[in-house]
């Protein structure tokens, strides 16, 4: 299993300051010579993270995987469209979250994600849906024309029962296998850290896994490469 590493929440320190650091270009390149086989940052509406100038940036320095999270509007396909990351993934957006809650509800969206999964992949660009764990949603998925889906592992994280936990678990596995039988990628993200990882064993769809939070929250106290080699190392016995 890869790991791919989403880097948002260097960029919420220093916009905490309205100050030019911490940098997420240079986490970039320290979480890639750690081992990360790709970036992930999402471009919120609001820049209350990262913004235009990191994106650019870290097109220019990442070479692993750029993965550019956003919101399908106009704004940002067309911000995709000039900077070319490697893969988007398409996540809803609702400007009072703290971070995306849910996955995409596709069925009232349709056509306009059909258009902007073609627009982007006429660039050349990986598309990829953040999808709750819903065997309904892998066909939805095909129908739109997307490449790779990510399911949406915070239900899962936040469960406090045991039962409620396997019982997620469980979801996510027929859902991974149902994806890749049918030839599209799966990877998995929210809510994964040290410890609620290691059942994904279990699941060889799933090739990635997008982590954020947990590698940070490490990181401040053994430094970023450590935090990332930590992680580097759960995923490749994989
Ligand atoms: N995947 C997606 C689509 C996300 O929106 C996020 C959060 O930004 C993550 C993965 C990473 O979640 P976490 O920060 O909880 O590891």
């Amino acid at each position: 299993m890869k790991l791919a590493v989403n880097i948002d929440h260097i960029a919420t320190l220093r916009e905490a300051r309205g100050e030019i650091e911490p940098d997420p270009v240079i986490a970039a390149g320290i979480c890639e010579f750690a081992g990360a086989e790709g970036i992930v940052c999402h471009l919120r509406e609001d820049r209350r993270h990262i913004n235009d100038r990191d994106v650019r940036l870290l097109r220019e320095v990442v070479k692993t995987k750029l993965d550019l999270e956003m919101a399908a509007t106009d704004e940002m396909v067309k911000i995709a469209c000039e900077v070319l990351p490697d893969l988007v993934t398409l996540v809803p957006e609702n400007r009072k979250e703290l971070t995306t809650e849910g996955g995409l509800n596709i069925e009232p969206m349709k056509d306009r994600l059909k258009d902007v999964i073609s627009e982007l992949s006429d660039k050349e660009i990986f598309v990829s849906l953040f999808l709750d764990p819903d065997p309904k949603n892998v066909d939805l998925a095909l129908e739109v024309g997307a490449d790779i889906i990510e399911i949406h592992t915070g239900k899962y994280a936040n469960s406090v029962t045991e039962d409620a936990q396997i019982a997620e678990l469980g979801k996510i596995g027929a859902v991974a296998r149902m994806a890749s039988e049918l030839d599209l990628v799966v990877t998995a993200g929210h809510g994964l850290n040290y410890y609620n990882i290691f059942p994904f064993l279990n699941i060889p769809e799933i090739r990635e896994v997008s982590i954020g939070h947990s590698i940070m929250s490490r990181a401040v106290f053994t430094g970023l490469q450590k935090a990332v080699e930590d992680m580097v190392k759960i995923v490749a016995k994989f």
